[in-house]
């Protein structure tokens, strides 16, 4: 079984192994990452953590959150997936990246290629992003994918901004 869960131009998304918490720990140490992410940095024990439940869910789901590495690199410069909004049926896209690696279009390509995936072959229907109305970033690339705006929504004790993209044909 292959290891690769998508391909992009520039992107691959993949399976954890046991060696991708040490190389991540950092990037969710940075307090300009961690900003908008509720409960703030990830110490190295809570990130390792954190991945163990990734790959949990994933077996469990068969789909969740993945390593982005950029190909030419051969490095991991955060993480995009799919998971459960909260505890609601709704499907979200999240995203973190290191900070070295932001303003080139890499969340933005992860982030479509993800939503592509869950319609193409994990036959999702619908799925949604949120983010605080602050996180300017972050609805950037709602916007730069083309996912539609569906206003503030009340998610994870706070009013979010909120968008959705739905799959193409369906009504
Ligand atoms: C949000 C995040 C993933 C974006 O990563 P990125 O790779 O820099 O994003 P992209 O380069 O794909 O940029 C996406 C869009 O946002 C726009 N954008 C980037 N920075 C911006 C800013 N400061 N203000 C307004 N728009 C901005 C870009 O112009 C781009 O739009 P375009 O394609 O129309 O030009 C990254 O900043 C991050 O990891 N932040 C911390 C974690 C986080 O907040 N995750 C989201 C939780 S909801």
């Amino acid at each position: 079984m292959s290891c690769v869960v998508l391909e992009s131009e520039r992107l691959q998304l993949r399976k954890w192994n046991d060696e991708d918490t040490a190389a991540v720990e950092d990037i969710y140490l940075k307090p300009e990452v961690m900003e908008f992410i509720p409960g703030g940095v990830w110490s190295p024990e809570r990130t390792s953590r954190v991945v163990a439940r990734m790959r949990e869910l994933d077996i469990e789901q068969g789909f969740g959150f993945y390593p982005i590495l950029v190909k030419s690199l051969g490095t991991i410069i955060g993480h995009c997936g799919l998971g459960f909004l909260e505890q609601t049926p709704e499907i979200e896209v999240a995203y973190i990246l290191d900070s070295r690696y932001w303003g080139q279009g890499y969340a933005s390509e992860a982030a479509r290629a993800m939503i592509a995936h869950g319609f193409s072959k994990l036959n999702i229907s619908r799925i949604v992003a949120v983010a605080f109305p602050e996180n300017v970033r972050s609805i950037g690339v709602m916007r730069s994918i083309g996912m539609t705006p569906l206003g503030r929504a009340h998610h994870f004790g706070a009013m979010l901004v909120k968008y959705e993209a739905r799959k193409p044909g369906d009504s």
